[in-house]
């Protein structure tokens, strides 16, 4: 999770060397237990000055003209607005994914996993098939190694349905899936009801308030990983590295 790392900027003063405590609250987050040099007590400042987050957008359908990639979309042009930020999407029609147990070469799985694995946070969007997530967002899932390289990573989720009742079946079930497998899956899952009187044929949304909420799952991701993965990567490689002179 190199990208999560960034500039250290230090300053210390001794005290007890216990335990170990993170404090989000400023920005900052204070280390306080032995260190290569001794007791001290660290405050490191995070900046995206050495690395950008990685985030994959995945996007669980190949129906021509579907809603799904319209709906992510969003999602990608909020990310990408964060200049700490980088984003792929995934297309799973382009990757020649294998059934699970057929044989294959299982390139397209190698190709998805190494970009799954590199990144930091994913962003899963489905469209709600036959009261389901997709079987295409299944069979990426069923690519993705065992153990998961989704495993530990922060995932959120996107449903869209044309149904009035919205993805909200797909959604739950996809959540239990990424919990089986390991991932986090982060609370406020985005479902849009109703997805083709919300996005016109272009892709464009109608509906202010929607698209809101959709450019929400974005940060919900990109805040997650700053407040909780970010000062535990710096943690840790402080106590392994020591403190920068
Ligand atoms: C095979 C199939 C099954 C579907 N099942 C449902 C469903 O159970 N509930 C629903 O609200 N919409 C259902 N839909 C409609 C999709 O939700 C709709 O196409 C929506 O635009 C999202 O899918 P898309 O990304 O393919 O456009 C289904 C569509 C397909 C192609």
């Amino acid at each position: 999770m190199h990208s999560a790392v960034s500039q250290y900027n230090v300053h210390s003063e001794s005290v007890d060397p216990f335990g170990v405590i993170i404090d989000t609250t400023r920005g900052t987050f204070v280390a306080r237990g032995m260190m290569p040099h001794g007791p001290k007590r660290t405050e490191i400042a995070m900046t995206s000055e050495a690395g950008t987050l990685s985030i994959v957008v995945i996007n669980g359908t190949v129906r021509p003209g579907n809603y799904t990639s319209a709906a992510s979309a969003l999602v990608v042009d909020e990310l990408r607005k964060d200049p700490g930020v980088t984003v792929e999407v995934i297309d799973p029609a382009t990757l020649n994914l294998s059934l699970p147990g057929a044989p294959s070469n299982g390139e397209g799985a190698k190709v998805l996993q190494a970009k799954v694995g590199a990144a930091v946070g994913v962003v899963l969007a489905t469209p709600e098939y036959h009261g389901s997530f997709s079987a295409a967002m299944k069979l990426v899932i069923e690519n993705l190694g065992f153990p998961s390289v989704l495993s530990g990573k922060p995932v959120a989720l996107l449903g869209v349905a044309a149904g009035s009742i919205g993805a909200i079946k797909s959604l739950e079930q996809l959540r239990s899936v990424c919990s089986h497998i390991g991932a986090i899956a982060l609370p406020l899952p985005v479902s849009i009801a109703n997805v083709q009187q919300v996005f016109d044929s272009a892709g464009r949304c109608l509906d202010p308030g929607t698209e809101k909420l959709v450019r929400k799952v974005a940060t919900n991701l990109t805040d997650y990983i700053r407040k909780h993965l970010c000062p535990a990567v710096q943690l840790e490689r402080l106590l392994r590295e020591g403190i920068p002179s």
